[in-house]
């Protein structure tokens, strides 16, 4: 008889591959990818620098990076049958609606017969090109307001905004959704990454990959906290101040309810996305003349640092930073999509360049075997 050795609870702390994508240590808060700290990234970097870093493990030379831009801007434009479908679903779920006009894709592209490096890389590209315009597009629709083309001048996170709202952003608001962007792209093994890896390691193709690591996301401990954290920065209330926000927080965490956004598995200290995040929440909210959301959101980390040390992670203040940018709570989790689509497809790559079967076991811990089999009318 086989036996299995003890799991940890929730795979804590277990190494599950190798990988050569992101560096993470949770004591020290570094987050680096290919070798490149997260805050040199988010002073200097774009978003599609970060994509060519984390698919080709190093920067993009000037040319390489305009190669790249025009990929993008030619992906973007959504195929006639994926607005046919996206106006038939109904609005408001949107993470459901990313989910399932992600998998539809498959049907409308060009190499997906193809499994060959190359073609699965036009892929990735593809799909971060579409997501974006997918999750735009939602916007406008949950709205009742009609598809925005693609303006090829602009860059991604430029163009994510336009396609949004149909007016020009501005620098700030560009450059602050791009940061945004750089600060969620990957993460290492996080459940939706994870999810996707397995996907890809039976050698299914990058579509359906990338639809696994779509419905993990969604999840409430992973990327669906963002937006239950604007939820109860809305519970409080524009008016509610700091006062408030304490009792409700206090309220519960009495009730041993979480907060959301607090807390980690692999970080014990200060998330470094969210160091970045907390002070685009400020700056955001102090020019947008609501300043309130993020005085609020500060007095809530104070009380859970002192309640339960805990310290806000990359969904406590990306809330209040997208409220500030006038994004709706329906697209929170949709937008961590948008950038993460770049790590997951890095990791699938990679997962094809050097692949295994990812099956682990499970420890038994069902009924004593073995059971007499009862006929039906004798149980
Ligand atoms: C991120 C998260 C899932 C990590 O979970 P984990 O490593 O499995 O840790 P646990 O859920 O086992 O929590 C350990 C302890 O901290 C507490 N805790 C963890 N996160 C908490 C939170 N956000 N609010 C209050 N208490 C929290 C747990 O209640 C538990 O306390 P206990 O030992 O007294 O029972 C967890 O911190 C969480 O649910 N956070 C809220 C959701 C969130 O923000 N997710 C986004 C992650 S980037």
């Amino acid at each position: 008889m086989t036996t299995v050795a003890k799991p940890k609870a929730g795979l804590e702390d277990t190494v599950a591959t190798s990988s050569a994508i992101c560096y993470l240590d949770g004591d020290r808060g570094v987050l680096a990818y290919c070798g490149y700290d997260i805050h040199d990234l988010a002073r200097h970097a774009t978003f599609e620098e970060v994509c060519y870093l984390l698919w080709h493990r190093r920067l993009p030379t000037r040319a390489e990076l305009g190669d790249l831009q025009s990929q993008l801007a030619e992906a973007r434009p959504l195929p006639e049958p994926i607005l046919r479908l996206m106006r038939t679903l109904p609005p408001g779920i949107t993470m459901d609606a990313v989910r399932t006009l992600t998998s539809a894709l498959s049907h409308y592209d060009s190499d997906a017969a193809d499994q060959s490096p190359q073609a699965n890389y036009r892929k990735a590209v593809r799909l971060t090109g579409q997501i974006s315009s997918i999750v735009a597009t939602l916007g406008r629709m949950n709205k009742g307001a009609g598809p925005i083309q693609p303006d090829p001048v602009l860059g991604h996170a430029g163009n994510f905004l336009y396609m949004l709202t149909s007016e020009r952003p501005s620098g700030l608001a560009t450059r602050a959704f791009d940061v945004a962007l750089i600060l969620h792209a990957d993460h290492e093994l996080n459940a939706s990454t994870f999810a996707a890896r397995v996907a890809a390691a039976t050698f299914t193709d990058i579509h359906p990959a990338i639809v696994a690591a779509i419905g993990s996301l969604k999840g409430p401990l992973h990327g669906g906290a963002n937006a239950d954290v604007m939820r109860l920065l809305l519970e409080i209330g524009p008016d509610g101040g700091p006062e408030k926000a304490e009792a409700v927080v206090r309220a519960k965490l009495a009730r041993k309810e979480k907060i959301p956004g607090f807390g980690h598995r692999v970080y014990h200290t200060e998330d470094p996305r969210a160091t970045h995040l907390r002070q685009m929440s400020k700056d955001l909210g102090q020019r947008a003349g609501e300043p309130f959301w993020f005085e609020m959101s500060q007095r809530i980390e104070a009380v859970v640092k002192a309640e339960k040390n805990l310290n806000p992670n990359v969904d406590f203040y990306s809330a209040s930073t997208y409220h500030a940018l006038g994004i709706e709570i329906d697209l929170f989790t949709p937008i961590f999509a948008v950038s993460r689509v770049s790590g997951w497809t890095a990791h699938v790559l990679e997962q094809y360049a050097n692949n295994r079967l990812i099956r682990p076991r499970a420890e038994y811990i069902g009924p004593e075997y073995p059971q007499r089999y009862q006929p039906i009318d004798s149980r």
